[in-house]
């Protein structure tokens, strides 16, 4: 099969076109013909190895898993022995980077616990788009969020993966919704459903006089000591973008504040990517695209992703 393959530690350009043995799936793994994927920044994570603690599990001096890929979407072939939840020819969608990654390419394998059936409304180039960040918006407002209906969120990079996830689902939940992105994607944040637009380069929201039930952060580019007046009492505030400040001072923060400081650490479950699935096809959320590429144009499309000024999505056709 193809698969785009990297060897060492580095930039887009280590990235190859290849021929490699199409994966085996063990007793409770599927078989998973890719149709559709899609870039995250963990890729670029992994790619680059950096920040260094990740080679704790993707391998210190170079990576033990050489085809990178995340999101996936496309029709499952093989079934494991002991598989009981998905039968050949399943349309799917789901996250690998519990389980290695491996989603640039012709074919991989996938634990059930990761896929969920693929929502019937979307495309696959669609589906493909959505699991890694819209699972990361619903746990960022659900789970450490605690959204309520009427609560007042402001989203800190709301055009990108996760924010254009985080504002439909925040309003699909009845809540109000300030976005931060910049100009350039006003429009799209407002087309999302955001209640208002601020932007970062003209209004700096930790300076404003109006305070918030939940902030949800990915650029995390303010402190927690400027971020705390903005929040309403008993706040929340959830970075999802890798913030040292909220893990190691969000406890004490929380205690001595009352609000409340914490750090994302997304993982991907079935029952959300159901949950998520139903919103798609109701209508309620969508996966908006900003460009479309093909396998051997992974690395461009990690280039593009590394500048950080993604709008949405970008998908890659297989
Ligand atoms: N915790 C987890 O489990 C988890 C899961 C997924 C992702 N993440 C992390 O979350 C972060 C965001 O991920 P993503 O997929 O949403 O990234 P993305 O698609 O690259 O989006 C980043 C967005 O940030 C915006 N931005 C850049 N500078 C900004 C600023 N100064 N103020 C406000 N917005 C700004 C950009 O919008 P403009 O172009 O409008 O500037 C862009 O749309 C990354 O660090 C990623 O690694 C964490």
């Amino acid at each position: 099969m193809k698969a785009i393959i990297y060897e060492t530690y580095g930039s887009p350009e280590n990235l190859k076109l290849k021929e490699v043995n199409r994966p085996e799936p063990k007793a409770d793994e599927v078989l998973v013909k890719v149709l559709a994927a899609s870039v995250n920044q963990a890729d670029g994570h992994l790619l680059s190895g950096t920040p260094f603690p990740v080679r704790f599990s993707s391998g210190l001096f170079r990576p033990k898993h050489q085809i990178l890929g995340a999101d996936i979407s496309g029709v499952i072939e093989r079934v494991g022995k002991d598989v009981t939840q998905f039968q050949v020819g399943d349309q799917i969608f789901g996250d690998l980077s519990g389980s290695g990654f491996g989603g640039f390419a012709e074919y991989a394998v996938a634990k059930e616990g990761v896929l969920a059936k693929k929502p019937k409304n979307l495309t696959f180039e669609e589906a493909a788009a959505m699991p890694m960040a819209s699972v990361t918006a619903l746990q960022g407002l659900r789970d450490l969020g605690k959204i309520k209906k009427g609560d007042e969120i402001l989203i800190n990079g709301a055009s990108g993966g996760v924010g254009s996830f985080a504002i439909q689902i925040a309003k699909a939940l009845g809540a109000k919704v300030t976005a931060v992105c910049s100009r350039r994607n006003a429009d799209l944040a407002k087309t999302l459903g955001a209640d208002e637009v601020i932007d970062y380069a003209v209004r700096n929201f930790t300076q404003e006089d109006r305070k918030f039930d939940l902030i949800l952060d990915g650029p995390v580019n303010h402190s927690l000591n400027q971020i705390e007046p903005v929040l309403k009492g008993g706040g929340r505030y959830v970075a999802f973008g890798f913030s040292m400040e909220a893990l190691m001072l969000g406890s004490w923060k929380s205690y001595r504040t009352g609000k409340k400081f914490a750090t994302l650490m997304a993982k991907v479950k079935k029952d959300d990517l159901v949950l998520l699935a139903t919103l798609a096809d109701e209508g309620k959320i969508y996966p908006p695209i900003q460009q479309n590429f093909t396998l051997d144009e992974v690395p461009e499309a990690l280039s593009l992703m590394k500048k950080g000024k993604i709008s949405g999505k970008l998908v890659i056709t297989i």
